[in-house]
C-alpha cells in the first residue's frame, strides 16, 4: 500500500472520508502527538487499528470528537465537575473517562464498561472531526512501544506501506499525550499525567487524586503497564544529581568511537558543551514539546542516548518525567 501525506484541505479531508467511511484508517494531528484514527462505531476498523499498531488487545482507546459533538450519545453520565473541567480546558490536551453508554465499538474500551473522550484544541483535528462528523477511536500513531509521533514524517517511518492517508498539519506543540483523567468518580482522579495537571484539575474541581497503582489491583488505566516511548537505540538516564557522570559516560562512549548523544535540558547543556547534543530546550513547555521529537532523532543518528533528567519535576514535568523514565527503560 503506498502511504500518502498531505496537507489538510478540502480534498485530503474528502479522501479521509471516503477511508474512513470505509472501515480504514487515516493518521491525523493533534496538540500531544498523531493519532490513528478509525470509526469508532466500526467493529472491524477499530480492531484494524491494534492490528495495525501491534497493541496489546487489553488497552483501551481513546474516543476523539469535534467540539460541538453531544457526547450524551457516548456516556451515560458527566459528573458537575466534570463540567466544569470542561468549559475551562476543552478543547484541549485533556481526556475524560466516563461510564459508556455501550454505543461505540466494544473493541474501543477493551470490554471496560468506560469510555475516554477527548475534544482536541489543534486546528486541523478540529476540521477533521467535524468533516467526518464521528467519533474517532485513535491511539497515537505510532508503532506499539516506539515513541509517539509528533510529526507526520514520524507516522510515516513508523507505518509507511500500513496505511493510506497521514494528515499533515505540522508539529504537535504540546509533544506529550493528553492528561487521562477518570471521571466515574466523585472526585476526578488523573490516570496519566500530561499538560493539563493535577494541580490545575483540582483548582477548577476542588480536589484532585493523582492513581498509583496498588499491589495486586486490577490497574485502571492500562496502557500504563506496558513499556512505552522507546527509542530504537541504546539509552541510559542518569539523575539531574549526576549530571557531571553522565556527561563522562557521553565522553568515554565517544572515545570509544560509539556514536552517542548527550540529551538534557538547555542548562545543563551550557553546563557540559558536548558536541553531540539533544537539546530539550529551557522551559517545561519547551522541553514537553521537544522530548519525543529529540528522541527520535537521537535514535537516528546516534547508537545509544545518554540522557539527564531536568532538574524541575513538578508541574508538567510529572508527565515529562514519567515518559522520559519509560523511554530509558
Ligand atoms: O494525546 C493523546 O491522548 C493522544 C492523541 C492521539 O489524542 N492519544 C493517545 O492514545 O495517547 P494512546 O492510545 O496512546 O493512549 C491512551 C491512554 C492509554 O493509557 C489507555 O490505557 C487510556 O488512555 N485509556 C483509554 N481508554 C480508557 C478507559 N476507558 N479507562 C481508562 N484508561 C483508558
Ligand atoms: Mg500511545
Amino acid at each position: 500500500m503506498d502511504t500518502k501525506i498531505l496537507a489538510i484541505d478540502d480534498s485530503s479531508l474528502a479522501l479521509s472520508k471516503k477511508i474512513i467511511q470505509g472501515g480504514g484508517v487515516v493518521a491525523f494531528p493533534t496538540e500531544t502527538v498523531y493519532g490513528l484514527g478509525a470509526n469508532a462505531f466500526d467493529d472491524g476498523a477499530v480492531r484494524s487499528i491494534f492490528a495495525i499498531k501491534g497493541r496489546p488487545a487489553d488497552n483501551p482507546l481513546i474516543v476523539h470528537v469535534h467540539k460541538d459533538y453531544d457526547i450524551n450519545t457516548l456516556v451515560s453520565y458527566i459528573p458537575e465537575y466534570a463540567k466544569l473541567l470542561a468549559k475551562v480546558f476543552l478543547p484541549g490536551p485533556l481526556t475524560m473517562v466516563y461510564r459508556s453508554h455501550n454505543r461505540v465499538s466494544a473493541a474501543v474500551s477493551c470490554g471496560l464498561d468506560t469510555l475516554a473522550i477527548r475534544i482536541p484544541s489543534h486546528e486541523g483535528a478540529q476540521r477533521f472531526l467535524r468533516y467526518l462528523d464521528l467519533p474517532i477511536a485513535a491511539p497515537s500513531a505510532n508503532v506499539s512501544k516506539h515513541v509517539s509521533p509528533v510529526t507526520a514524517r514520524h507516522v510515516y517511518d513508523d507505518l509507511k506501506g500500513k496505511i493510506e492517508l497521514v494528515l499533515d498539519g505540522g508539529k504537535c506543540n504540546g509533544g506529550i499525550e493528553s492528561t487521562v483523567l477518570d471521571c466515574t468518580g466523585e472526585i476526578p482522579c488523573v490516570l496519566r499525567s500530561g499538560l493539563v495537571t493535577a494541580d490545575m484539575i483540582a483548582q477548577v474541581a476542588g480536589e484532585c487524586h493523582e492513581y498509583v497503582m496498588k499491589e495486586g489491583e486490577k490497574v485502571r488505566s492500562p496502557g500504563m503497564k506496558y513499556k512505552h516511548y522507546s527509542p530504537n537505540c541504546r539509552t541510559a538516564l542518569f539523575e539531574y544529581a549526576d549530571r557531571a557522570a553522565a556527561f563522562e559516560e557521553y565522553r568515554k562512549l565517544k572515545a570509544e568511537g560509539k556514536r552517542v548523544c548527550f540529551m538534557a535540558e538547555s542548562a545543563v547543556m551550557r553546563e557540559f558543551m558536548p558536541e553531540d547534543a539533544l537539546d530539550l530546550g529551557a522551559t517545561d513547555r519547551e522541553i514537553a514539546s521537544n522530548l519525543y521529537d529529540k528522541l527520535r532523532e537521537g535514535e537516528r543518528i546516534a547508537e545509544i542516548i545518554v540522557g539527564v533528567v531536568p532538574c524541575k519535576q513538578d508541574g508538567v514535568m510529572v508527565g515529562v518525567m514519567n515518559r522520559m523514565r519509560k523511554a530509558f527503560g
